[in-house]
C-alpha cells in the first residue's frame, strides 16, 4: 500500500516534534554596533547616563524607533533579518590610581530566542512590531533576604520566591569562567564576584548573563517603564505565567563575556557602565526589529534543538565579522569609553550599596577631574561568596517532576564531587527547608523539559578563547541533544 502524507500533516508532527524537544536558536551578535551612552528606551533624544555595548541595527541611535531599526542598512548579528536593537552595560576595570578602563568585550554577544509555549499550548506568539522591554534594575543594589545559592524551584512556589521581585533578580548571572573546569551553570550566581574572587577562579573571564521576562500582558507594549507590561514566568525561564499576562513570548536570554582575566594581579575592581560594583544592578534592552510575519514563521519553524542559526532555512546568514556601525550624536563622538578615563563615562557614581542608586542622570561627556578617593574600591555592601559550582554531568539520578523542575540528587561518591556544588553562604542564611546542602539543587537543571539543560549546555561552545571555533559544539553535548531528539521522536 502507498503511504501519502500531506505537507499539514508533516507539519504536525514537526510542531509535536519541535515542543516536546527545546526549540531554540542563538542569534551570534559577534560585533558591537556602538559603545556608546545610547539608549532610546530610557532617554529618548539624549545621552544616557551610562555606556552600553549595543548590538543589532545600524538604524539604532539615541531616538531610534522601530522604523529606523528596520530602515537600517545592517545589522551586526548574523541573520540579516534580524535588525533588533539589544544592549547591556559595559564592565569597566577600575584601578588603585582610580582610572577607568573598558574591559575588553569577547566573542561580542549572544541572544537566545528560547521558545517555550505555556504549558498546555503549542504555538508561541512572535514579538509583535515594534516591542520593546527592559530587564533589571539599574538601581538595585542588594539581593534583599533572598538565599544564596537559590534555593531548589520546586519550592519557589512561596514567598518570598513566587515574586516579581525575586524573579528579576534571579534572572541576572555572572559566571565564572573556567575552560580547564566543569563549566558553572547558567544563572547560578545573581552578583558580581569580587576581584579577588574573580582573580583566584575565573581564568577565563566573566559571562554576564540576562534572562528577560516572557510573559505579556498582549495588551500594549507603549509602557513608560518598559517593564509593566511583562513578567517573569514562575521559574524566570521556564514555568507558568502569572495571571493578568497570558501570552508567551520568545524567553530571550543575552550573554556576553567580559576578559576580567587580562586584569589578574593588578589592584582595583570591576564595576559595570552604570556605576554598579555589586551586579546587582545589571540590567538589558531589548527593541524588536524583525518584520512581524518573518518571525512568527521562524518561532514556528526554526525548532532546530541545535539552536544552530544555520539549521533555520528562513534565516540569511552573514559574516560574523560584518561591521555594522550605530549613529552616534556628534557630542559622543569623541567621548573617550575606552582607557585611561578618569571617571566612568558620565561621570556615573559608584554605588556599592546596599541602599538603591539613585538613577542620578546623564554627566556630560567626560573630561572631568578623577573621583574623589571615597569612592575608589570602596564596596560597602556585604558581597557574599559563593564558591565555584560545577554545572555539569546531568547525573543519572536527576528525576524530572512535573512543571519543569530537575531535583539534582547529589552524588556522595567520589566520581560525582565535581558535580556536587560546595556551596558557603556569607549573605543570607539559607531560610528554608533546604538549608541542608545535601539537598542543594542546582538552578540550571530547572527548566520545563530535560532538553532546557541541554540548551544550557549547549551554549558552553561559547570557547572564547579562540573565536574561530566557536561553533564547535563540546561531543559529549552534542550526544545528549541527539538523545533527546531520538526519544522526543518515539
Ligand atoms: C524616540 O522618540 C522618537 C521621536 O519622538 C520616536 O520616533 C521614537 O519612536 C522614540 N523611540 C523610542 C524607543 O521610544
Ligand atoms: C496559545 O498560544 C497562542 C500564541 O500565543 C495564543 O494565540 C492562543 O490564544 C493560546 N491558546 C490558549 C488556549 O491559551
Ligand atoms: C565603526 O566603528 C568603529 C569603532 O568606532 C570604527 O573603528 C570603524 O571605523 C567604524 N566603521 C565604519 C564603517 O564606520
Ligand atoms: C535593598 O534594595 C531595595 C531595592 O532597591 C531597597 O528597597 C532596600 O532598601 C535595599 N536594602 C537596604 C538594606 O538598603
Amino acid at each position: 500500500m502507498r503511504v501519502t502524507i500531506s505537507p499539514s500533516a508533516l507539519m504536525a508532527v514537526f510542531l509535536c516534534f519541535a515542543y516536546t524537544t527545546t526549540a531554540f536558536w542563538r542569534m551570534p551578535c559577534r560585533t558591537r554596533s556602538a559603545i556608546a551612552r545610547l539608549d532610546p528606551l530610557v532617554s529618548n533624544g539624549s545621552i544616557s547616563q551610562h555606556v552600553h555595548a549595543i548590538h543589532g541595527s545600524g538604524g539604532f541611535s539615541d531616538s531610534a524607533s522601530y522604523e529606523d531599526l528596520i530602515a537600517g542598512s545592517c545589522t551586526s548579528c548574523q541573520v540579516t533579518q534580524d535588525k533588533s536593537a539589544y544592549w547591556t552595560p559595559a564592565l569597566y576595570f577600575q584601578s588603585s590610581s582610580g582610572d577607568f578602563t573598558l574591559v575588553e568585550q569577547v566573542g561580542g554577544m549572544l541572544a537566545y530566542y528560547l521558545l517555550y509555549p505555556n504549558a498546555g499550548n503549542t504555538s508561541l506568539s512572535a514579538f509583535p512590531a515594534g516591542f520593546q522591554m527592559i530587564a533589571g534594575n539599574t538601581n538595585y543594589r542588594n539581593f534583599s533576604d533572598y538565599a544564596v545559592p537559590d534555593i531548589q524551584k520546586s519550592l519557589w512556589y512561596q514567598p518570598p520566591y513566587n515574586t516579581q521581585a525575586f524573579l528579576e533578580q534571579a534572572a541576572l548571572g555572572f559566571n565564572c569562567l573556567n575552560y580547564a573546569k566543569t563549566p558553572e551553570g547558567s544563572l547560578y550566581r545573581h552578583f558580581m564576584p569580587d576581584k579577588a574572587y574573580l582573580d583566584a577562579n575565573c581564568a577565563d573571564g566573566l559571562r554576564l548573563e540576562l534572562m528577560f521576562p516572557s510573559c505579556w500582558t498582549g495588551e500594549t507594549f507603549e509602557v513608560k517603564d518598559q517593564k509593566s507590561h511583562m513578567a517573569y514566568p514562575s521559574e524566570v525561564m521556564t514555568g507558568d505565567c502569572p495571571s493578568g499576562f497570558p501570552i508567551r513570548l520568545p524567553s530571550l536570554f543575552y550573554e556576553t563575556i567580559w576578559n576580567t582575566a587580562a586584569f589578574i594581579g593588578q589592584a582595583g575592581q570591576f564595576v559595570l557602565a552604570n556605576g554598579d560594583p555589586t551586579g546587582y544592578g545589571y540590567h538589558g534592552d531589548f527593541m524588536m526589529g524583525w518584520d512581524p510575519a518573518f518571525l512568527q514563521d521562524a518561532v514556528n519553524t526554526c525548532t532546530n534543538p541545535s539552536g544552530q542559526i544555520q539549521d533555520c532555512p528562513l534565516f540569511n546568514i552573514q559574516n560574523e565579522d560584518t561591521v555594522c556601525n550605530a549613529t552616534l550624536p556628534a557630542a559622543l563622538e569623541t567621548e573617550n569609553v575606552l582607557a585611561s578615563i578618569p571617571a566612568l563615562p558620565g561621570n556615573v557614581p559608584i554605588v556599592s550599596g546596599p541602599a538603591p542608586a539613585s538613577g542620578a542622570t546623564a554627566g556630560s561627556p567626560v573630561t572631568g577631574a578623577p573621583p574623589a578617593p571615597s569612592s575608589v574600591g570602596t564596596q560597602a555592601a556585604p558581597v557574599p561568596t559563593l564558591s565555584y559550582s560545577a554545572g555539569s554531568s546531568v547525573a543519572s539520578t536527576d528525576s524530572y517532576k512535573p512543571g519543569g523542575i530537575f531535583a539534582v540528587s547529589i552524588p556522595t561518591n567520589a566520581a560525582g564531587v565535581a558535580a556536587a556544588p560546595s556551596v558557603s553562604v556569607t549573605q543570607a542564611p539559607v531560610a528554608t527547608p533546604l538549608s541542608n546542602t545535601q539537598s542543594f539543587f542546582s538552578t540550571e537543571y530547572t527548566t520545563s523539559g530535560q532538553n532546557v539543560l541541554e540548551v544550557l549546555w549547549v551554549e558552553e561552545i561559547v570557547t572564547v578563547t579562540d573565536p574561530v571555533t566557536t561553533t564547535v559544539m563540546v561531543p559529549g553535548r552534542k550526544r545528549h541533544l541527539n538523545r533527546h531528539v531520538h526519544q522526543a521522536v518515539h
